[in-house]
C-alpha cells in the first residue's frame, strides 16, 4: 500500500501469541489483556534498550473490547480492564515516542467473540484515528472470505479517509488459501502487510512450517514485496517457552531473509539475556530493513539443509542462509559452491557472520563455503561486494 509508511517490514510487539486472550484480571492482574499489560510493555520497549533496536509498534491484539458497543454505535475498550481508556493508552505509548497499533475484525465478531467492524467501517476507522492509532491489524473471523476482495480495500479506504496515517495489516490471504488463490497483486496495493497462513504456536514444529509454507512462494507473493508491502509469517516467539537458542536464532534468521515485520510477542519482563541479544542483534535486523526490501527466496532444499538467498545493498550484495533442520544431534558439515549462494560476481564479496560480525573470508564465485550449522539451527551470512 502506497500510503507512505512501513517502508520497511515493521518492528514492534503484540500480546497475542504469549498473552492470548487472557481476560481473568482479578486473578492474573500481570498477565492479563490490560492498559497495565501495554504501558509495562512499552516501558519495557524503552528502557531495555528495543526501542534503540528499532522496534516501535505497542500492540494489542484480541480481547480488549467490551462485548457492546455503547449506545452511540461507538467501539469501547472493556472499562474493567482499560479503566484510562484507549485513548489515556495511546497518548502513553506516543509519550515514550513508541506508536500504538488495535486490533480489530473485518466481519460480524473478532475471533474472540467481540464485536467486529462490518456495518461500522467509516465509524470505526474514524474512532481509531481519533483515539490516535498508528496500526490496525484487521483479522478474518465471522464474514465469507470471498467478501475480503472488496471488504479490506473498502476499510482502508475509510482509514485513508480519515487523513490520520495508519499502518494497515490485514489477513485477508491467510483465510484464502488452502482453497482459493489470493489475488497478492490486490492485496499489495491496499495493505501494508497481510498475514498469508495459519497462527504460529510456541514451537519450533510451528516454526518450520511457516518458513517451510512460505519457501514454497504459492502465488509468488515474494514478487509483490517491497517497501510498504509486507508478506508476515506471523509473530516472532523469540523468548518464551518453546524454542532452543539455535531455533530462536533461526526464527530470527528466517524472518530476516523474508523481509518479515519483526512483532515480538514475549513477556519483555523477564526474558533470557540471550533471547534479548537474539531479538535485539544488529547485523540480523540490518539484513531485515534492507531499504530494497526484497524477500529472499529458497535455492534448494537437499538432505535437511535449505539454503536462502536474498539480494541486499550496495546493490549486488546478498544475504544468505542454510538452514540445517537435521536433528541428528550433531552439527552439519555445509561444503557448498558460492555461486548457490547468489555469489556470482567475479569482483568478489566480503563474507561476516550476521550473528557475530565475524570476518568468514573474502570468496569469488568459484570458491566454496565451508561451515558447521548446529541441529535445528541456522548459519546467516552477509556477502558484501567488493
Ligand atoms: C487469529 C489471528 O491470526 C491471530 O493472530 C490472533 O489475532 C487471533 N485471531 C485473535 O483472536
Amino acid at each position: 500500500l502506497d500510503n507512505g509508511l512501513a517502508l520497511t517490514p515493521p518492528m514492534g510487539w503484540l500480546s497475542w501469541e504469549r498473552f492470548r486472550c487472557n481476560t481473568d484480571c482479578k486473578n492474573d492482574p500481570d498477565n492479563c489483556i490490560s492498559e497495565n499489560l501495554f504501558k509495562t510493555m512499552a516501558d519495557h520497549i524503552v528502557s531495555e534498550g528495543y526501542k534503540d533496536a528499532g522496534y516501535e509498534y505497542v500492540n494489542i491484539d484480541d480481547c480488549w473490547l467490551s462485548h457492546e458497543r455503547d449506545a452511540q454505535g461507538r467501539l469501547q475498550a472493556d472499562p474493567d480492564r482499560f479503566p484510562s481508556g484507549i485513548k489515556a493508552l495511546a497518548d502513553y505509548i506516543h509519550d515514550k515516542g513508541l506508536k500504538f497499533g488495535i486490533y480489530e475484525d473485518i466481519g460480524t465478531h473478532t475471533c474472540g467473540g467481540y464485536p467486529g467492524v462490518e456495518y461500522y467501517f467509516q465509524q470505526d476507522a474514524q474512532q481509531f484515528a481519533d483515539w490516535g492509532v498508528d496500526f490496525v491489524k484487521l483479522d478474518g473471523c465471522y464474514i465469507d472470505s470471498k467478501e475480503f476482495d472488496t471488504a479490506y480495500p473498502a476499510f482502508g479506504h475509510w482509514m485513508n479517509k480519515t487523513g490520520r496515517h495508519m499502518v494497515y495489516s490485514c489477513s485477508w490471504p491467510a483465510y484464502q488459501s488452502g482453497h482459493m488463490t489470493p489475488d497478492y497483486p490486490s492485496i499489495a496495493k491496499y495493505c501494508n502487510l497481510w498475514r498469508n497462513y495459519g497462527d504460529i504456536q510456541d514451537s519450533w514444529d510451528s516454526v518450520q512450517d511457516i518458513i517451510t509454507w512460505f519457501g514454497k512462494d504459492a502465488g509468488n507473493f515474494s514478487a509483490v514485496t517491497g517497501p510498504g508491502a509486507w508478506n508476515d509469517p506471523d509473530m516472532l516467539i523469540i523468548g518464551d517457552y518453546g524454542l532452543s537458542i539455535d531455533q530462536q536464532k533461526a526464527q530470527m534468521a528466517m524472518w530476516a531473509m523474508m523481509a518479515a515485520p519483526l512483532i515480538m510477542s514475549t513477556d519483555l519482563r523477564n526474558i533470557r539475556p540471550e533471547s534479548k541479544a537474539i531479538l535485539q542483534n544488529k547485523g540480523v535486523i540490518a539484513i531485515n530493513q534492507d531499504p530494497m526490501g526484497k524477500m529472499g527466496k529458497v535455492v534448494y532444499t537437499q538432505s535437511n539443509v535449505q539454503l536462502w538467498s536474498r539480494p541486499i545493498l550496495p546493490e549486488g550484495s546478498v544475504a544468505f542462509a542454510y538452514l540445517y533442520t537435521g536433528t541428528g544431534g550433531t552439527p552439519s558439515h555445509i561444503q557448498d559452491v558460492v555461486t548457490n549462494a547468489g555469489l556470482t560476481s567475479s569482483r568478489g564479496y566480503n563474507v561476516t557472520c550476521a550473528f557475530t560480525g565475524k570476518h568468514i573470508g573474502y570468496f569469488k564465485p568459484t570458491d566454496k563455503f565451508d561451515l558447521h550449522v548446529d541441529p535445528t539451527g541456522v548459519f546467516l551470512g552477509i556477502a558484501k561486494i567488493f
